[in-house]
């Protein structure tokens, strides 16, 4: 049996973590060979619904769950953690935007880069999930000096599912059927799904559907759907955004299929145009325990409108939220030209993984 990993959820008593903390310690993340350490974290209003959580993760009797840890503070419950789950903030109601959201999270996000930087194991994996995603990576990776910036993602595989899903349901096809879906740029309404790369049993997607489709209902369907979903259910998507999260960190970890290309909110490096600095989707490919921006797709004019849109978009809530990005970490946001970390998970004694690992055990320029 492997070593356990420690992984740290906030916000972990709230709606996304009561799907998402079962699938972890299930073993659907990690692997079924992996053994969990799950550090909990919560406001401190809200310790006594995270202590029924716990009885009720308890009282499934996972093989894979090692131990769970409760905090009321980042400090404490980032210690030593190999992944970072920062789903904690709050989410949107009716007739809101994502980014109406960054005035009142943008804190939080600060606080806990700072808690990842001084706590959390040297080759932490984070994923920001807490709206807006994207620009809360940002303020996490900026108020974190001594981590990589490419240890730091936000959530867009929700987007990158939800686009495969209604593709499938449009084309009386399954989502194993479909490959090469995109999304580029912020988890808001002006993400761009990207079909021109897209195959529905191997051949082109944009062959087999109408073109007005794609661009009058598929795209903006994609946008909203997370409103769409507000409005019927009343509240955030949960159980989706739990599976999302599963997928992203899974891939990230212990790799993508082989040709199969995934959508992650990472630092741009200007790759296809898009300006440096901030946390962007991309499509990439996993392996090794990281990940890299698959390049040379063609991109059309069409397709170029929309990721400037989203872009700029991005470095609008950037300028929003400018006083929480100190100045130290400017340089090393704009220059990401290689990933220093190895991709090995460490223990906090500073002993490596086992012999049996997936991951490269060297550092390697990207
Ligand atoms: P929720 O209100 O049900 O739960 C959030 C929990 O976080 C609450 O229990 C709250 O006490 C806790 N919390 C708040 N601030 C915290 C902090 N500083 N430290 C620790 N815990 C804290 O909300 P939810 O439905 O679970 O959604 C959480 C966030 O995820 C929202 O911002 C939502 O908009 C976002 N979201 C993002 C995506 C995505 O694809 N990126 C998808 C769905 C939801
Ligand atoms: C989603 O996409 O479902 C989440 O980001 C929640 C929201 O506010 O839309």
């Amino acid at each position: 049996m492997r070593r356990p990993v420690r992984i740290a959820v906030t916000g972990a008593a709230g709606a996304i973590s009561y799907s998402l903390l079962f699938k972890i310690a299930a073993g659907e993340m990690m692997g079924k060979d992996q053994p969990v350490i799950l550090q909990l974290i919560e406001l401190p209003h809200a310790m006594n619904a995270l202590r029924g959580v716990a009885m009720e993760l308890m009282d499934c009797a996972y093989p894979l769950l090692h131990t769970i840890t409760l905090h009321d503070n980042v400090e404490d419950g980032f210690k030593n953690a190999h992944y970072a789950l920062l789903v904690g903030a709050k989410p949107r109601g009716p007739g809101m935007e994502r980014s109406d959201l960054l005035e009142e999270n943008a804190e939080i996000f600060a606080r806990q880069g700072k808690a990842l930087n001084d706590f959390a194991n040297r080759d932490v994996k984070v994923l920001v999930t807490g709206n807006p995603a994207n620009t809360n990576a940002l303020i996490a990776s900026r108020n974190a000096p001594d981590l990589s910036p490419s240890q730091f993602t936000c959530l867009t595989r929700l987007d990158h599912n939800r686009a495969k899903g209604i593709l499938a349901n449009h084309c009386g096809a399954t989502t194993r059927d479909i490959g090469g879906i995109m999304i580029w740029g912020n988890h808001s309404a002006t993400q761009y799904p990207d079909l021109h790369q897209a195959t529905i049993l191997g051949t082109s997607a944009m062959s087999q559907i109408d073109t007005a489709w794609y661009r009058d209902e598929f795209i903006p369907k994609v946008q909203k759907r997370g409103a769409e979903i507000i409005d019927a259910r009343g509240q955030s998507s949960a159980a989706s955004a739990a599976q999302a999260i599963v997928d992203q960190m899974r891939d990230w970890v212990l790799g993508t299929e082989p040709g199969e290309i995934i959508s992650m909110g990472i630092l741009s490096d200007g790759s296809y145009g898009i300006t440096k600095g901030v946390y962007y989707s991309f499509p990439v490919r996993c392996n090794y325990g990281r990940y890299q921006i698959v390049h040379g797709i063609e991109i059309n004019e069409f397709s170029r409108q929309r990721m400037t849109a989203t872009e700029q978009e991005l470095l609008d809530e950037k300028a929003v939220v400018e006083h929480l990005l100190p100045k130290e970490t400017e340089e090393s946001h704009q220059n990401l030209h290689i990933c220093l970390r190895s991709g090995v998970t460490l223990y906090a004694d500073n002993t490596g993984p086992d012999s049996d690992s997936r991951f490269m055990t060297t550092n390697r320029v990207m």
